[in-house]
């Protein structure tokens, strides 16, 4: 037990400071960590919310967002800190013209951690190089996601105990939803994975991802147009929106927003114990009425995104858990 307890130790001091680009930037141990520490900090909300005391996290918004930004400032406020921000360009220094990086410096002096969001694919490394404190990607443009791929992999573990051999459908806008990329990404690492990329032919997978999946012997990955030809074999599907926000040409965004829509109809065809999971925003993507399906898990995703943010925020302050044995 001492020297798992002092491994845990090294592992997290690791942690210590850290900006958290993609989650390429933690090894496998250190995320199976951050999802014990969910896992502690959600039946222990008291006992942790002392952790942050002291502390400023900023969330630096530069694009629309609900969850991501409401979760990160809720996660810190649960943990004991303090929060500042702006949650949109127009009310930053960046209408006068101010150059991100001066605009991460600036804030570096005044908090302890920032949260970015930004539509510029690669502004989460250049925020991380332009100061001394975490920056942590809340997503920068089409490129990557990782906390909301934190709450995902929380999600699927609750519902399955582990990610070994599942089969996993992702749906919709696989060019330019981040959160795909994360994932995938991340669930490769992991090994063993059946990938299912499901749509239009407009918005498949880039090959930065496929690559990913190529390199890794253990995965595997189909792709197709065509939702129902493959939703019995799905233990998880991950429904996306098409991000309307970067598209060049309107017409296209509304001639293949909808072209996945999982309804009640199509869940009867799917396994009793699929898990259907979704970043959100949904615009049409999912009927409303799936959402009492037990097998929709969204809302225990938004839930989760919260918490291993609490878990991540923890970690790259280095302020212990109080009464979290590693
Ligand atoms: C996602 C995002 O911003 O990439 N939302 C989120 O953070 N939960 C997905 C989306 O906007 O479609």
């Amino acid at each position: 037990m001492k020297s798992s307890k002092s491994e845990f130790d090294l592992q997290n001091k690791s942690l210590i400071g850290r900006s958290i680009v993609t989650l390429d930037d933690l090894s496998i141990p250190q995320i199976q960590e951050l999802l014990n520490k969910g896992r502690y900090i959600n039946s222990h909300r008291k006992e942790v919310a002392h952790t942050c005391d002291g502390r400023v996290l900023a969330t630096l918004f530069y694009e629309p967002s609900t969850r991501t930004r409401l979760s990160f400032e809720t996660a810190m406020l649960r943990l004991g800190g303090q929060v500042i921000g702006f949650a949109g360009a127009d009310s930053s220094s960046a209408k006068k013209g101010e150059t991100l990086h001066d605009t991460i410096c600036t804030v570096s002096h005044y908090a302890d951690a920032i949260a970015l969001r930004h539509p510029k694919e690669g502004a989460a490394l250049v925020a991380a190089n332009s100061c001394n404190i975490p920056v942590i990607n809340a997503g920068d443009g089409g490129h990557m996601h990782p906390t909301q791929t934190l709450a995902d992999l929380a999600t699927i573990e609750a519902r399955f105990g582990s990610f070994d051999g599942l089969t996993v459908g992702l749906c919709g806008d696989l060019t330019f939803g981040r959160t795909v990329h994360s994932l995938i990404e991340t669930l490769c690492r992991f090994g063993n994975i059946k990938f299912v990329l499901i749509s239009p032919k407009e918005l498949t997978t880039p090959q930065y991802v496929l690559d990913r999946i190529n390199n890794e012997p253990t995965c595997s990955y189909v792709q197709t147009h065509d939702l129902m030809e493959s939703i019995a074999d799905l233990d998880v599907l991950y429904m996306t929106r098409v991000q309307q926000e970067r598209f060049f040409n309107e017409d296209e965004y509304l001639r293949l927003r909808d072209t996945y829509v999982l309804d009640e109809q199509k869940m009867r065809e799917a396994k009793s114990t699929m898990a259907v999971l979704h970043p959100l925003p949904r615009v049409n993507e999912i009927d409303t009425r799936v959402d009492n399906d037990p097998r929709a898990a969204y809302f225990e995703q938004v839930e989760n995104g919260m918490i291993m943010r609490m878990a991540l925020l923890s970690s790259v302050l280095g302020d212990q858990l109080q009464g979290y044995e590693g």
